[in-house]
């Protein structure tokens, strides 16, 4: 069954950081607009995959630049919702020191200069971000250590944020995804015994895809979910709670 979302931001505008692959930002973005939105995406690559070519404005923006972050905030005259997406993540890699730090840098740190960067045009909308953990926020991940260290970190972040921000009108969220079929997760696929693995734990009993991710994230940005924040929403078919 696909995810179809009644939730409408017409005048809304939106920026999602880390939409250029064919994963869960790309989905987010498409369902924001699908749903009125003015939508705006950015990744690390050139261009943005070729089903989104044209269909988004596009920056190619790497999240560990203060600066450019900065600039792109500075040429963002209004935003009214921010979703964090950018990430990298290399299973069996991730105990060498320096891609270690690496990564933290681009999954905590590109959380937080993203973040702030924006902040004065979610404030001015009394807006709403996003933050992407995931569900290694909660559990061990001795394949992707920086991985789960840096999802924790931000799932911890997104809580004080929330306070923070709350004065401002600006509300603060997590999603915590399982495992969903991206690019991200194609290294792990390519084992059989862990794809079965997954599904045969998953009470829902199958991977997740990118559009189960979007329409709980349309719903946390909606005002329907005005008395959250601070939360970090699962959306795993029910992996975590097994
Ligand atoms: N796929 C999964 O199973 C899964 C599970 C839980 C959480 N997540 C999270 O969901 C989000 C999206 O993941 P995905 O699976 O769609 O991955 P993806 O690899 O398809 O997308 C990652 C995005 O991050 C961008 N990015 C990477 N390095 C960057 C950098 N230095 N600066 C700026 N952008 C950078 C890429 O360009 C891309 O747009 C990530 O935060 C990921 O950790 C994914």
């Amino acid at each position: 069954m696909s995810a179809t979302c009644h939730f409408r931001f017409d005048q809304a505008r939106v920026l999602v950081v880390g939409a250029s692959r064919a994963g869960i930002g790309a989905a987010i973005a498409r369902a924001f607009q699908d749903a009125g939105a003015s939508v705006a995406i950015t990744g690390a690559e050139p261009a943005p995959a070729p089903q989104d070519q044209g269909r988004f404005a596009y920056t190619q923006l790497d999240v560990t630049d203060l600066v450019a972050v900065t600039d792109l905030a500075a040429r963002t005259d209004r935003l009214d919702i921010l979703i964090n997406c950018a990430a990298i993540t290399a299973r069996g890699e991730e105990m060498a020191p320096a891609f270690f730090e690496h990564v933290v840098n681009v999954n905590l740190h590109g959380t937080f200069r993203t973040a702030q960067a924006f902040l004065p045009q979610l404030k001015a909308a009394k807006g709403v971000l996003i933050n992407v953990a995931s569900m290694y926020a909660s559990f061990g991940s001795p394949r992707n250590p920086a991985y789960g260290a840096s999802k924790a970190a931000v799932a911890q972040l997104t809580k004080s944020l929330a306070i923070a921000w709350a004065p401002d009108g600006v509300r603060v969220n997590a999603v915590a995804p399982g495992f969903i079929v991206t690019e991200q997760s194609a290294r792990s696929r390519t084992d059989p015994a862990h794809v079965a693995a997954v599904a045969a734990r998953t009470p829902m009993g199958r991977w997740g895809q990118p559009e189960d991710i979007a329409a709980p994230v349309l719903f946390l940005c909606s005002d329907a979910a005005g008395f959250m924040t601070g939360t970090c929403l699962a959306i795993d078919g029910g992996y975590s709670v097994v």
